[in-house]
């Protein structure tokens, strides 16, 4: 989580996929707050963390309707490995090697 003054700004959590594997499951960032970096910073401690506890790689899937996180992690080496059709808004699946 990341505060400010002592508040909780946002958040970032995921889980164990198997050893090697680390899925980013959800993320946000308090919309005053947005634009600052911290979605940036928190993926960056994610990824570090992940690389400590032995993970070769993080999975993720997100959906158009996210666009900016769907930004951040092209900027940030995901690539697009799937694609998961559904009605209302279909699902990106995304992997980086870490
Ligand atoms: C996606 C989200 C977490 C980004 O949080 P943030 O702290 O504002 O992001 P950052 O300031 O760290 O920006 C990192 C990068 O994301 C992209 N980005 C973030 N906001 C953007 C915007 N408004 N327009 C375009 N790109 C944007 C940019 O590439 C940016 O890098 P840059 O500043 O070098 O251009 C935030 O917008 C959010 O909480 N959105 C709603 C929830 C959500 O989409 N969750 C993910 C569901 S899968």
């Amino acid at each position: 989580m990341a505060f400010v003054d002592n508040k909780p700004v946002a958040f970032k959590l995921g889980y164990e996929l198997d050893k090697a594997r680390f899925y980013s499951w959800l993320g946000g960032v308090l919309p005053a707050y947005r634009g600052h970096a911290i979605a940036r910073a928190l993926m960056n401690l994610q990824h570090q963390w992940c690389r400590g506890q032995g993970f070769t790689s993080v999975e993720t899937k997100t959906q158009n309707r996210w666009q900016h996180m769907l930004i951040l992690n092209i900027k940030s080496g995901f690539i697009i490995t799937g694609f998961e059709p559904e009605p209302e808004d279909s699902k990106i699946l995304m992997e980086k090697k870490l």
